[in-house]
């Protein structure tokens, strides 16, 4: 991902930044460091795994500059390692601290003063993602009442997107339905899902961006988060394929479509694919400000039950099967999430990103999976992904099961064998005055999506 220079990242953003940097400032009581992290090494120091720095640090700095570290305490300093004697050699020239603060707004200073600009105090933090820095923060003392206020301050930060993180969610969403087209026009029998995958990741490499998160792309959806690319594409397969860009600044993008590798959904397909985009536009159609997301996702969660039920998949009264979590048999996850510099916006700091204060997750099967549950606010972004799955595992839990009794019926899911896992995931900005799909351009009816599927090699 970016680097200081070349990086992607606009003045606007920057400025943006400095902004930021302020707010948090505001609402902190002492000193704050926040690393930007370092590439772990894949066998030795200089063949790295690609470097992505921490969410945080982005949100604030706006560049990934390896080794980093942003020390918040009355004002805001960078500090930077100074480059070794090699580093040039293998890793090419990085700017000097002078050149850094001009491009960047900010104060730098090398990482040598970093020690002594902290002192013995305990500066707040987050714990980083990789082992190198995590051990680096075992040089300070922690103060878990300042960690959980500075967590806060980042929160408050981040839940609402400012006008240029929302520029770079709009370019994350058109570069992941370019992706999501190319997908779809290169699917045919007989390919395996690594090249519909490939297709999918050039799109976005040609944007100069790359992947929020690892590629599913599968007949087998309902793996959820499947991970294997090697499956031969049959003419009777759905293909699941969940895949996102990420902006050269960070932003990500979160969009599933299931097409049929044939180009046309069979009768079962079709009419349960119908359901979930029905239950997904029941979830849009709530996102507005001043709504729990909770109620956005019990709303899908009604609507694909009621499908189901007109299918004589399940039987009985809507409200007492979703009441039961009869429905999370088909549909065990929630119906997103926060979306933003990470995939899963914070989800680094557990729920406390996601749930408002007051809030704790649900025990219950069909809403302990769900990843927010907060009040909408303008600015806010959020996937919307219901979706309905065959998991042999849940099918197959006599105590997840036992609940249903005989309003699962077998013999009528029988005969829905080759619909084993249907997901269609939007991203969704909330507005002043409701939402916008950011994601719109992609199409998912039903009929809309048959027309792309190998366009491109017709
Ligand atoms: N791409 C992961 C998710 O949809 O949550
Ligand atoms: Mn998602
Ligand atoms: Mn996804």
């Amino acid at each position: 991902m970016l680097q200081a220079e070349g990086g992607g990242a606009s003045a606007g953003l920057f400025r943006a930044c400095a902004a930021r940097r302020a707010g948090v400032l505001r609402d902190l009581e002492g000193p704050a460091l926040l690393p930007a992290g370092q590439a772990a090494p894949r066998n030795y120091p200089a063949n790295r795994h690609p470097f992505r720095a921490s969410s945080h640090f982005l949100h604030l700095v706006g560049a990934a500059l390896p080794g980093a570290w942003l020390l918040l305490d009355g004002e805001a300093t960078l500090y930077v390692p100074t480059p070794g004697p090699d580093d040039a050699l293998w890793h090419g020239p990085v700017p000097g601290p002078g050149a850094l603060a001009e491009q960047l707004g900010l104060a730098v200073r090398p990482l040598e003063a970093l020690a002594r600009a902290v002192g013995d105090r305990a500066p707040a933090t987050v714990t980083a993602q990789d082992a190198a820095t995590r051990s680096d923060q075992g040089a300070w003392a922690r103060d878990a009442e300042a960690d959980a206020r500075l967590a806060d301050a980042l929160i408050a930060s981040r839940l609402v997107h400012d006008e240029a993180a929302i520029a770079e969610l709009r370019d994350a969403a058109a570069a992941t339905v370019a992706a999501h087209l190319a997908g779809m026009g290169h699917t045919a029998p007989g390919r395996r899902e690594w090249a519909v995958r490939a297709e999918m990741e050039a799109a976005l490499g040609r944007r100069g961006m790359g992947t929020a998160y690892g590629s599913i792309v599968s007949v087998h959806g309902e793996v959820l988060h499947n991970e294997h690319h090697d499956g031969v594409l049959a003419a009777g397969d759905l293909l699941l394929a969940d895949v996102g860009a990420e902006t050269r600044t960070g932003y990500a993008g979160d969009v599933t479509r299931t097409w049929p590798v044939s180009g046309r959904f069979s009768p079962t397909q079709r009419a349960v694919y119908e359901v979930v985009l029905a239950a997904q536009a029941a979830a849009i159609d709530r996102v507005a400000p001043g709504v729990r997301y909770r109620d956005v996702h019990l709303a899908a969660a009604r609507r694909l039950t009621e499908g189901l039920v007109d299918l004589g998949i399940l039987r009985g009264d809507v409200d007492g099967l979703v009441e039961d979590d009869v429905h999370a048999l088909f549909f065990p996850h929630g119906i997103g999430h926060l979306l933003g510099l990470d995939v899963h916006d914070m989800e680094d700091l557990g729920d406390r990103a996601g749930y408002a204060p007051g809030r704790t997750r649900s025990g219950r099967f069909g809403l302990g999976y769900l990843r927010l549950d907060r009040d909408l606010q303008p600015g806010m972004a959020v996937t919307i992904e219901p979706g309905f799955y065959q998991v042999p595992a849940l099918l197959a839990d006599d105590a997840r099961t036992a609940r249903a009794g005989d309003r699962l019926v077998r013999s009528a899911l029988a005969r829905f064998s080759d619909v084993r896992g249907i997901r269609i995931e939007d991203d969704v900005l909330v507005t002043a005055t409701g939402h916008e799909v950011l994601t719109r351009a992609l199409p998912s009816a039903p009929e809309s999506v048959e027309a792309e599927v190998g366009r491109c090699i017709a």
